[in-house]
């Protein structure tokens, strides 16, 4: 087993790991099997959703794992059909069942879906979860800086946990510093692409530097930053490496030259147009 990841305490008072397992793509099997393996290797951080129709996988691997449930992490997201008080309340009960756990760590409002315009009814569901307990901490996904600001209007609360694509190549400076300045925690989705990230000079000069590889610094970067991050790799290799990237120690000058990469918002989704 490796160096468990450190962890970042969220508003509401639970830690979540900086650094876990993403499993998009991943059928039941893999998914089961994945997620054992990295939790036998020192994984504490799941992320599935029920958009990746593999949270039986997930769940099989977690129990295969035999780990007890408090040391471990699990983030699971809801669709669009459920952004309802009681669609909140149902979604949860669902992905608990396939899960075959009594609570989840962190449910996340998958996408805003503003042309529906309900999202803030979802998330006044989440809380309601979380004071019974289904769910320890709540928080959304793809939310741009003014669907927060509609949730913090009308609730008074900000979710614990902002879940965007964010990466070298996509830096999302001024939305991490929105984050920071409403106690939200930035979570990266897609840290290591596009492949052809990981060959970029800069990134390869300082993986040279710290004598780690270019995936390592990629993720690093984000850790190193306080941002929570979940690469998915089928590989146990590579699922190894990912974790271990935990135990680099990167400079300020290191962290400079990788923001430097930054190409702007084009390769990111816009959440007002797309999301299920
Ligand atoms: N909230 C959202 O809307 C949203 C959207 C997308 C994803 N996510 C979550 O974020 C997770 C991560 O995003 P992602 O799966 O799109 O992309 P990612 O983790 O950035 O990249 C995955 C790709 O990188 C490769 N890879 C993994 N480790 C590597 C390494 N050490 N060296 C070289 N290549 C490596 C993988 O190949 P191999 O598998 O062959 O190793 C795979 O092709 C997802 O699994 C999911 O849990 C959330």
């Amino acid at each position: 087993m490796t160096t468990a990841a450190p962890t970042v305490p969220l508003s509401h008072g639970t830690e979540m790991p900086l650094l876990g397992l993403g499993t998009a793509r991943m059928d039941d099997a893999e998914a089961a099997e994945a997620v054992r393996t990295a939790i036998e290797d020192g994984y504490r951080l799941v992320d599935t959703a029920e958009n990746y129709g593999n949270e039986s996988g997930v769940g099989r691997g977690i129990r295969d794992a035999g780990v007890p449930r408090e040391e471990l992490f699990v983030t699971t997201k809801l669709n669009k059909r459920w952004h309802s008080v009681d669609g909140a309340r149902q979604a949860c009960e669902n992905s608990l069942e396939r899960l075959d756990l009594e609570y989840v760590d962190l449910l996340l409002i998958h996408w805003p879906n503003p042309d529906q315009d309900r999202y803030v009814e979802a998330f006044e569901g989440l809380l309601r979860l979380r004071e019974d307990g289904l769910v320890r901490a709540v928080g959304t996904s793809n939310f741009k800086p003014h669907h927060l600001d509609r949730v913090l209007d009308a609730t008074g609360v900000a979710p614990e946990v902002n879940q965007i694509r964010l990466s070298p190549y996509a830096t999302r400076a001024s939305t991490h510093a929105y984050h920071v300045a409403h106690g939200i925690v930035t979570e990266a989705w897609s840290p290591l692409k596009p492949a052809t990230m990981l060959e970029d000079p800069v990134i390869a000069q300082v993986a040279l530097r710290r004598g780690c590889s270019p995936a390592q610094v990629a993720l690093r970067w984000l850790t190193q930053r306080g941002i929570v991050t979940v690469p998915k790799s089928g590989s146990r290799e590579r699922r190894l490496e990912n974790l271990r990237s935990v135990e680099v120690q990167l400079t300020p000058r290191d962290l400079d030259d990788i923001s430097g990469l930054d190409r702007g918002e084009d390769q990111v989704t816009d959440s007002d147009e797309f999301g299920h």
